[in-house]
This record gives C-alpha cells, structure tokens and sequence, in this order.
C-alpha cells in the first residue's frame, strides 16, 4: 500500500452506548459535517434494548445492535461477549469506542482488541473513577472536574490516559448542573481525540 492510500484510509469504529447516545451522536454528526475526517462509524451496540441511541444511530443508516448481556448484571463476558467480538470481526473494526457503556468490559473482548479500546468517563482521573463520578466530585468538595478519554484496560477506568479537558466547580453547582458543564467538554474531547487517533497523533496498534 503506498502512503497515500494509507493515510486516505479510514479507521473502521464501533461505539458501545447504554442509553442517551449523545457522545456517540455528536461523533456522527462531526462526520458527517465532515469536522471529524478520517473515521468511518461502521457498528453501535448497545447492552441495552431500549437505549434511545439505537434509534439515533438508525437515522444516521450506521448498523445498529442490541445485545443481550443475560445472565450477566455489570459485565460482558460470555455468549455475549463472543457476539460482541463475531460482529466486531464482521465490520472490519479497528478501533472500538466506549461511550456511555455502562458495563465491565472482560479478558477475551480486551485481548482480543488489545489497545484498541478507548472509553470517556465525566472525571479527571485517576479521581472518581466508577458510576456517578459527577456526584463523587460534588459530595468531594472538588474546586474541578471534567472528562477523560483514556485506553480500557480490564481495571475500572484504570487504563492510560489519552487526553482531558478540566471545568470548574462553583459552590452552587450541583449533580446535575456539574453533568451538563462536562458534557458539553465530553463532545469536544472525544471528537478531538478521534481525529488525533485518524492523523496518526495518538497510536493504535495495527492502524
Ligand atoms: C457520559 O457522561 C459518559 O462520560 C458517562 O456516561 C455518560 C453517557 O452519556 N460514562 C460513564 O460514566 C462511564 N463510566 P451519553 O450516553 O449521552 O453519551
């Protein structure tokens, strides 16, 4: 392959979303609008059936998946697991986008796409890793917080840090006021990250 075509190639995606889908929806409007070049959104999933995301990815004509994690509460592993992975392979994917999943992601998934899964989660970590990290910071004292985009290892929240984007904390803020100020540096964040990851900036193996 000359260098051409390797740098005209895009990265094939997957998101994995549990509910709202806005991180994922603001990705596909980005390439769309053509703001984000380079990416090619080709698979979501999603843990969750009724996950309003499904129907926003439908509109955008990407395959969009429910699968059932049964018996399985907080984790992906087993039967699903093994779907999960057979339809990754179908697509082509090389780079799989955790956006919202609001599940554990296991060794044969991790393995198999091994420092090719990136997640966001609403803190600056290391602080408040794990569910309603929004909440930690309030309940904290924290004077900030933010996002992170980082790659998944089988820790929770725990693998390296990509990037981060910081908001401040004001006395009145709370759960809910502190969720929408990060949000809104979530959507620039990760559509940031992606075309950094599409311009060879941050690595990924095999892309
Ligand atoms: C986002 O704030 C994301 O960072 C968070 O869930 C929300 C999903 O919103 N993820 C986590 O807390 C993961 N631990 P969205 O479905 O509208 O993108």
């Amino acid at each position: 392959m000359g260098l051409f075509s390797k740098l005209a190639k895009n990265i094939n995606v997957a998101i994995f979303i549990s509910s709202r889908g806005s991180n994922m929806e603001v990705i596909l409007k980005n390439i769309e609008t053509s703001k984000l070049k380079g990416i090619n959104v080709r698979l979501v999933i999603s843990d969750n059936e009724d996950a309003k995301g499904l129907s926003i990815a439908r509109k955008y004509n990407v395959r969009s998946e429910y699968i059932d994690p049964a018996p399985f509460k907080t984790k992906l592993e087993g039967l699903a697991e093994d779907k999960v992975i057979k339809m990754l392979q179908e697509e082509n994917i090389e780079l799989v986008c955790l956006a919202g999943f609001m599940r554990m992601v296991k060794q044969n998934f991790v393995k198999a796409y091994e420092g090719r899964i990136i997640n966001i989660h609403p803190s600056i970590l290391p602080n408040f890793k794990g569910i309603k990290a929004q909440k930690q910071a309030i309940e904290a004292n924290a004077k900030e917080s933010g996002c992170t985009v980082h790659f998944v290892d089988l820790g929770m929240d725990t693998g390296r840090i990509i990037a981060q984007r910081k908001v401040k904390i004001k006395k009145d803020d709370d759960e809910k006021s502190l969720s929408k100020k990060i949000i809104k540096q979530e959507y620039i964040l990760y559509s940031k990250v992606l075309q950094d990851i599409a311009n060879g900036k941050v690595k990924i193996p095999n892309i």
